[in-house]
């Protein structure tokens, strides 16, 4: 059976394509199947250090699958809603960053797929909204929760209330991209800095990254306790000792992420 989610591997750094190029890769069951599948796989590998999600052809993603949803029952309706909650959850969840590299049209779950990566990188011709209230209905896989955390809550409610497209440049204006480039070198830029966060101390980006996450939505001085408790464990690794040790010695750390 093909799957909707190609996974290819370059050392470190995994790529995961949605690849339902004919559907602008709109997310219906099956594709969200694929996704979680493949993030479970990637979850497991103790080499990976961080990874890339991407589009094939004109679409990062274009949402979720509307033919699909025309005819879902409220229940029908929640469950679809759960598992996409589910599986953008997994990929926020994961030990290593994840880079979205918005290709084109991240609309509704691809907008949402991209804010539950770590950071968007996109293509000149991306476009990015947050189209539901067309259709009638609400995002649905965390666009209220995780774009106004991103954006902040004003410029989320503009999206989010008009459903307005916006391009590559208003999305780097707004703070939702961190940078924009030729669509020719948008993999590539984002393979490279995926390569460079592989090669930094892999405990201390995902302590970073774990403390980043959880730390969002807590109270500073709480926050802060969970950073200062994730500080002194890491004097506990041999990545540290290598790190000081290649630092003082003028040469590069080799990172066993032990
Ligand atoms: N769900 C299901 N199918 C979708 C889809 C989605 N979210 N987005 C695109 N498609 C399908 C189209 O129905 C079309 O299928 P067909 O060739 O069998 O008719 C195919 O993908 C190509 O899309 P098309 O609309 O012809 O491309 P376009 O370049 O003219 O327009 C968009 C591109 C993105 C502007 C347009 O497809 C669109 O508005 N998509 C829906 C976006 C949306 O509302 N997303 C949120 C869903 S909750």
């Amino acid at each position: 059976m093909t799957s909707f989610v190609e996974v290819t591997h370059d050392g470190y750094v995994s790529t995961l394509t949605i690849n339902r190029p004919d559907k602008l890769n709109a997310l219906s069951q099956e594709v969200l199947s694929d996704l979680g599948a493949a993030i479970e796989v990637l979850a497991g590998k103790d080499e990976i250090r961080a990874a890339v999600i991407t589009g094939t052809g004109k679409a990062f993603v274009a949402g979720a699958d509307i033919a699909a949803m025309k005819n879902m029952t409220q229940a029908q309706g929640h469950a679809f809603g759960a598992l996409g909650h589910g599986v953008f959850a997994a990929i926020e969840n994961l030990r290593f960053p994840v880079i979205a590299a918005v290709n084109g049209f991240a609309l509704g779950g691809g907008c949402e797929l991209a804010l539950a990566c770590d950071f968007i990188y996109a293509s000149s011709k991306a476009k990015f909204g947050q189209p539901e209230v067309n259709l009638g209905i609400i995002p649905g896989f965390g666009g209220t929760q995780r774009l106004p955390r991103r954006v902040g809550s004003a410029v989320a409610r503009e999206l989010i209330y008009t459903g307005k497209m916006i391009n590559a440049e208003e999305a780097l204006r707004i703070g939702l991209a961190n940078a924009v480039f030729e669509p020719d070198e948008l993999l590539g830029a984002a393979a490279k800095t995926a390569a460079e966060i592989a090669s930094k101390g892999p405990l201390a980006v995902a302590a970073a990254k774990r403390l980043i996450r959880d730390g969002v939505d807590l109270a500073l001085p709480e926050a802060n306790q969970l950073e200062q408790a994730a500080f002194g464990e890491g004097f506990t690794t041999e990545d540290r000792n290598e790190g000081m040790a290649a630092f003082l010695e003028k040469r590069a750390p080799v990172f066993k992420g032990a």
